[in-house]
């Protein structure tokens, strides 16, 4: 037996004004993303903005709906719209941030595990890192330069 470390470096902003400026507008523009969330069920209200090489801005929101699973959160209805609109431009940044209408968030509020697994897709199809940024409704913000530091051991083609 030969035991495996795992370690995974990201970096935290004690608040959104010490991002760089660039990653302070698509901030700003998450949270408005973020408005058009459709959460009536969990009143949880995420939003995402990506950046891609070409400088477009695509964004997403949860869409929730009475049949549960068949909501989507925000960050794959951001990435699957990227994909859409632009099938072979790079995305270099997702930025993510969540209110909730029953409490203020003020924790930093990581991908789930299935939009991970959803956005690493797109970082092996394009074999160049997406950097992701997350927030709450305040506070900290939290950096990792890949999905795979929020991601070990990911399960992608090379597995199949
Ligand atoms: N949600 C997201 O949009 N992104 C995540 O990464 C976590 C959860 C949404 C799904 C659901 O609409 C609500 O937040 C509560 O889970």
């Amino acid at each position: 037996m030969k035991p495996l470390t795992i370690t995974s470096r990201l970096e935290v902003y004690e608040s959104p004004e010490e991002l760089p400026q660039d990653v302070q507008e698509l901030m700003q523009t998450a949270v408005e993303a973020r408005e058009s969330a459709y959460a009536p069920y969990s009143r949880f209200k995420v939003g995402a903005a990506i950046i891609l090489e070409n400088n477009k801005v695509v964004i997403g929101s949860n869409q929730e709906n009475a049949s549960y699973p068949s909501g989507l959160c925000a960050e794959r209805t951001a990435v699957y719209a990227a994909g859409a609109r632009y099938p072979d431009v790079r995305i270099l940044k997702i930025v993510i941030t969540a209110r909730s209408l029953r409490h203020q968030v003020v924790s930093p509020v990581p991908p789930c595990g299935a939009c991970r697994q959803a956005l690493v897709e797109y970082e092996v199809k394009q074999d160049e890192p997406i950097e992701l940024y997350f927030m709450g409704e305040t506070g900290k913000v939290v950096k990792a330069d890949s999905v795979k530091d929020l991601l070990p051991l990911v399960f992608d083609n090379s597995c199949l």
